[in-house]
Formats: structure tokens, sequence, C-alpha cells
């Protein structure tokens, strides 16, 4: 019989967690959401509220609505909080070392049918969830950003991640109103393998001078009919996360497409990541 879930933990509150807890309350879910300290709870706490007002001042959600939603996330800095969820979603920062001892906890604090999934876009499900004695619980659960926008989550499987849970997981991505698609456990996964060769293309050029930053923005946007142009895009994603991410892919298939362009590691060291420090390829106030 299929899993019920109805309260969730989120391990991390940037802007990955904080979306997926608010699409999780949209749906009305019970979210424990659990952040490393106050300061991040506030300002996980802060976006949410943020990306809600701006529903309500757009007219998808009346005052009664965003209240019940703010009203069903539940903000704590122990995981011991954890206990009584029926499936994590980890969204911490893209560290081996840091997720493998998370999971671990994790399978030490939650009930052991509890489904434990991350959001992770750049390491191997397989090597997180060798650190818990439950890998055939672990799965992949990777959201797009904006994630209460985008619809897609790539449900990723391991060797070793029992068949019933991905069919749980598929059908729990369909709940929240998302597009489930599957995927075994390869770097990149699916979108990312086909996407970033393409982002990695367009800072060569720039990096070539080739074309201006809002030309080669503009020729994606008005030629191609995508919604964004591939910098601004990186911006939205964050340059750090992109390099892991084509890092990643580069150290696993040696294809020179992957291969991190040098001026990311350079704007990376001078603190240029995108929207989430103020400046990438663009300003942004
Ligand atoms: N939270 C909630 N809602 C948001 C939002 C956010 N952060 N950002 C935008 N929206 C909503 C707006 O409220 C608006 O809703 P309505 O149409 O109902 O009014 C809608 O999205 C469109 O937003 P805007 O009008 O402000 O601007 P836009 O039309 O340019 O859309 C965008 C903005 C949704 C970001 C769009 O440009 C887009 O889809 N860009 C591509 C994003 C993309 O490719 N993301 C994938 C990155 S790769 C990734 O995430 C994987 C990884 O592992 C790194």
């Amino acid at each position: 019989m299929a899993r019920d879930i109805s309260r969730v933990g989120v391990v991390g509150l940037g802007t990955m967690g904080a979306g997926i807890a608010e699409v999780l309350a949209r749906s009305g879910l019970s979210v424990v959401a659990v952040e490393i300290d106050d300061e991040g709870v506030a300002r996980g706490r802060g976006h949410i509220e943020h990306s809600t007002e701006r529903a309500l001042d757009k007219g998808k959600l009346d005052d009664r609505e965003r209240a019940d939603l703010l009203g069903l996330i539940t903000y704590t800095t122990s995981l011991a909080d954890l206990a009584d969820v029926e499936l994590v979603v980890e969204a911490i920062p893209e560290s081996l070392e840091q997720k493998a001892e998370l999971f671990a906890q994790l399978d030490k604090i939650t009930g052991p049918d509890t489904v434990l999934a991350s959001n992770t876009s750049s390491l191997s499900i397989t090597e997180i969830g060798v650190h818990t004695s439950r890998p055939g619980k672990v799965v992949g659960m990777h959201f797009f950003n904006p994630a209460p926008v985008l619809k897609l989550i790539e449900v990723v499987r391991t060797v070793m991640t029992e068949p019933d849970v991905v069919t749980d997981v598929v059908a729990f991505a369909e709940r929240l109103g998302k597009e489930p698609v599957v995927i075994g456990d390869r770097a990149g996964f699916i979108a990312n393998a086909l996407l970033f060769g393409y982002l990695n293309h367009a800072v060569r050029m720039y990096e070539q001078r080739y074309a201006t930053r809002e030309d080669l923005d503009a020729a994606m946007r008005f030629g191609c009919g995508y919604p964004m142009g591939p910098l601004a895009l990186l911006d939205l994603i964050g340059l750090d996360t992109a390099y892991e991410i084509l890092d990643t892919m580069y150290h696993q298939s040696r294809n020179r497409l992957h291969a991190p362009a040098p001026l990311l590691k350079q704007m990376i060291t001078a603190g240029l990541l995108g929207r989430k420090t103020g400046r990438g390829f663009y300003a942004y106030d």
C-alpha cells in the first residue's frame, strides 16, 4: 500500500529549501522546516513570507489562504523535531561531507520507514545513501528554481532504492501539482545534463567577447523563446552551484563541453555569485 505522506521535513532553507517548504505547505502538508541557527531560520522564514506576499499582491492567494499556508510551517533549529515526519527533503549546501553527516543523523532520528530525499543537483544519491542504514529509502527529489513556479521534479533512483519508494515519491510529486520524471543516479540527471553544456558555452562566448551579455541573452530569448537568456539564468541558479554541477559532470564524463569556463571560477572567487550576492553577470538591487 502506498505510503501516507502528510508531514514532511525540509532541512536547509536557502533559495531552494524555502521554495520547497512553500510548495509543500501550498498543498496542505505540515512542514517542519529546519535551519542550522536562528539567523538561518529568520532568512528562510523571510523568503517564504516575501514569496507568499507577492502571491497575495497578485491575487493568487487571499489573506486566509496565506495565513493557513504559513501556519502549516513550523520552524526549528533542532533535527530531533523530525522524529515524526514521513518524508525529509534535504536542501543544504552541496557538500558530500555535510550531506553524509546529515543523512546519518536523519537515519537515527526518523522512523525506519521514513523516506530520505536529497535535492542535490551535483552529488551522487548513491554516495549519500550509503551513510544510512536504509539506502533503499533514499532518493533524489530534484526541484527547479524557482520551485514554486517550475513544475519539474526529477526523482532519482539508485541501484539500492526500493521500487515502491520510487512509486510513492512519484505519486507524492504529482500530489504537489508537479511533473515528476524518473532517472538513474548519473551526474546532471536529465535536465542539467542537457542544460549546462549550453550555459557553459554562453560563458565562453562572453569570455571571448564574442557578444555582449545583453545580446547573448536577447538572442536566446527572442530567437528561441527561452524565458531567460543563459547569463541571466546563471545568475538565478548561482554561479557557485553552476560550477559544482559542471565540475561533477566533467569529472564523470570528461566531456570538454562540461569543463567549467575559467571566467566562472574567477567570478566565484570575486564573490559575484549572481542574484544571491547582488551581482553576477548583472547587478541586482
Ligand atoms: N517564487 C514564486 N513565484 C515566482 C518566483 C519565485 N521566486 N519568481 C517568479 N514567480 C512567478 C511570478 O509571480 C509570476 O506569476 P504569474 O504569472 O502568476 O503572475 C510568474 O512566476 C512569472 O514571473 P515574472 O512575471 O516575474 O517573470 P517571468 O515571466 O520572467 O518569469 C521565471 C520568471 C519564472 C523565473 C522565468 O523567467 C523562468 O522560468 N526562467 C527560467 C528558469 C529556469 O530555467 N530555471 C531552471 C534553472 S536550473 C535548476 O534550477 C536546476 C539546478 O539544479 C540548478
